[in-house]
């Protein structure tokens, strides 16, 4: 098997590019301390390895990868803050608004978030920056609904994965997409592209509240338990860990399958982005 996605690699291309872009010292590390922090580069290993397999060059995938990172990071330095989860610790140290302050945590989320739509401007394909601002806005929607369903008495199931797919499975959508509206490649190719990445996004999410729940702080990087610390409704807890678990067993062959489909339809044969996801889901503390 050819397995070309180098974690570290992208990774300085990342930094290489970001710290390029920054003249301000002391702003510099603020924008680059929770993008350095780590983080598994899940989604950015989708979208190489989807680009890969549709034969595409290494700079417009790590362009892509680069948008989509930054996007998430910033996600995640919201999602942090005491008005949203109120989380001290992310991908094992500090979370941002702890380190500096709220206000810096607020604005260099906002930075970094425009910092992800230069990535994807640069590529010059109107039909992909419309995209990822349509990816941007659920996120930002699916925080919405996560944060008002905190204060409702009872929430279905339902309901719950709706919010799932807004908040996560968007972005984890347009990972696996991104590269194949870039090479234009046929709606039929394209859509089965976007279940694929849905399931996978309800799944990941599903996964990770399990991991919240069983975890430790080493292999999760932030505090274990605080779903239920801040009363938060996640499909383990309305349905049990056995049936969450099977819900992210399912919606993972799900996948699968919808990627194994295209091979049928026109010869693209995503068998490396499936051994990815089964050797990340191996190491994955629930799975
Ligand atoms: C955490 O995402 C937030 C979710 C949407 C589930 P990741 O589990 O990908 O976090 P990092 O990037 O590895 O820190
Ligand atoms: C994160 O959701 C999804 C975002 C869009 C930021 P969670 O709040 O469930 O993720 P963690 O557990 O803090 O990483
Ligand atoms: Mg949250
Ligand atoms: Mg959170």
């Amino acid at each position: 098997m050819k397995e070309s996605w180098r974690k570290d690699n992208f990774e300085s291309y990342l930094y290489h590019s970001v710290e390029k872009a920054i003249n301000d010292h002391n702003w510099k590390e603020q924008i680059l301390y929770s993008l350095k922090a780590g983080g598994k580069r899940f989604r950015p290993a989708l979208s190489y390895l989807c680009g890969e397999t549709l034969s595409m060059k290494q700079e417009p995938l790590y362009s892509i990868g680069s948008a989509i990172e930054l996007l998430h990071t910033a996600s995640l330095i919201h999602d942090d803050l005491p008005e949203i989860d109120d989380d001290d610790y992310r991908r094992g140290q500090l979370s941002h608004h702890k380190q500096y302050d709220h206000g810096t945590a607020v604005v260099a989320g906002d930075y970094i978030f425009f910092l992800a739509f230069d990535f994807i401007t640069n590529l010059n394909h109107s039909k992909l920056i419309k995209y990822f601002i349509q990816s941007s806005k659920d996120l930002a929607y699916g925080e919405y609904l996560d944060i008002i369903m905190e204060d409702k008495s009872s929430v279905s199931p339902k309901a719950l994965l709706e919010m799932y797919e807004f908040k996560t499975a968007k972005l984890i959508e347009f990972s696996i997409t991104a590269p194949s509206v870039l090479s234009n490649q046929p709606q039929q190719h394209i859509q089965k592209l976007k279940r694929a990445g849905q399931m996978l996004g309800i799944a990941f999410q599903i996964l990770d509240d399990l991991k919240g729940i069983e975890g430790t702080f080493e292999k999760i990087g932030k505090t274990p338990g605080k779903d239920l610390i801040n009363g938060k409704k996640t499909i383990p807890s309305l349905l049990g860990i056995e049936s969450a678990r099977k819900i992210v067993n399912e919606k993972k062959e799900k996948c699968i399958l919808e990627l194994e489909s295209i091979k049928d339809i026109d010869g693209n044969d995503y068998c490396n982005v499936i051994n990815y996801l089964q050797s990340v889901w191996k190491n994955i503390v629930t799975a």
